[in-house]
């Protein structure tokens, strides 16, 4: 059943956080939802802008729809990951999202405000709502001076004024995480002081953790001795994200870990069988080893095991 993001949040706050994953095609899609129930987890599925145009936007819309057939427990919001204000309202008009991300944190702050509030402005009327973006992720790599590195993430001050300005109902921070497989070098972890300082000054506010991929070792390792060559890959710690989903971390995204698994699963599947040249064999091991990574990362969030209590506080 998709429901609203702003319902999930508000079920969530404070007590876990909703695992928000980047799905492409069928496969991703299948062990999304079979490891989301496998754990009774409420999740948050997000389409990126490459995502839409890799296939069709139309056909992944209509393999979620699918699977809300085939799974009908689950629960679920539908998002837009890392949208342009073209997307946004293009997702906005379409009536299938329950939110959708204005990424302008590339602009200057009034800028992304003003192109926040538009994209909220046509949001809100369609009960959509709408995650922003505030400060740069990037890597923060150790030759990088701490107070270079701090120039990147978020001030909870700005945070506070770009919300309350823009009027979006949930922000994408920097504190310290960046995308891909490659984060933090050495060991630089999150700053909880800013995810600290930004839910003092916006308490009940959903905070988003972008980047949040843990590039699990032995994920690597096993890509690695399939012929892959991952060097230094690394992510966010999982005692850290669980952690940061009791400080107001309502949404953590994840894709490249999803990748990952991916990755391992069909190299080690044709280094296994190299005359096999079926699709079909490693793409059942994937939709098996994805639901299982779900259902632990779920773990992690603390969102495994809620899904009954979210769906009685659905039916107030
Ligand atoms: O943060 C970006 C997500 O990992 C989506 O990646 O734009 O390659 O689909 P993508
Ligand atoms: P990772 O690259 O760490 O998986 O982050 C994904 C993300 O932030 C999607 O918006
Ligand atoms: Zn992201």
């Amino acid at each position: 059943m998709i429901v609203s993001t702003k319902d999930l949040f508000k079920h969530a706050y404070g007590k876990y956080a909703l695992g928000a994953y980047n799905i492409n095609n069928a496969e991703q899609i299948i062990g999304l939802f079979r490891g989301s129930l496998d754990s009774s987890a409420p999740f948050i599925i997000q389409i990126s802008k490459g995502a839409r145009s890799y296939t069709d936007k139309r056909l992944l819309e209509a393999m979620i729809r699918a699977a809300d057939e085939i799974f009908p427990e689950a629960i679920y919001a539908v998002h837009l990951d890392h949208g342009d204000e073209e997307s946004c309202l293009d997702c906005i008009e379409s009536g299938f999202y329950s939110s959708v991300m204005i990424d302008a944190s590339s602009k200057e702050f009034g800028e992304n405000i003003a192109i926040t509030k538009r994209v909220v402005d046509a949001a809100h009327p369609k009960g959509i709502s709408v995650e922003a973006e505030l400060g740069t992720l990037g890597g923060v790599e150790e030759h990088v001076s701490v107070s270079e590195a701090d120039a990147h993430l978020t001030e909870p001050k700005e945070a506070e004024e770009f919300v309350k300005r823009s009027g979006c109902d949930s922000l994408a921070c920097a504190f310290g995480t960046s995308h891909g497989a490659y984060k933090f070098s050495g060991s630089l972890g999150l700053h909880f002081e800013i995810i600290q300082g930004i839910q003092e000054l916006l308490p009940g506010f959903p905070i988003v953790m972008h980047g949040s991929s843990s590039v699990p070792q032995d994920e690597v390792r096993r890509i690695n001795a399939a012929g892959g060559r991952l060097k230094g890959a690394r992510g966010v710690d999982e005692e850290q994200i669980s952690r940061a989903a009791t400080m107001g971390v309502t949404k953590v995204n994840i894709d490249t870990d999803g990748r990952l698994v991916w990755c391992r699963v069909h190299r080690e599947s044709f280094r296994d069988d190299p005359e096999n040249f079926d699709l079909r064999p490693p793409g059942k091991i994937f939709m098996a080893e994805y639901a299982k990574y779900i259902a632990h990362k779920n773990q992690v969030l603390g969102s495994a095991g809620r899904l009954e209590e979210v769906r009685a506080e659905l039916k107030k």
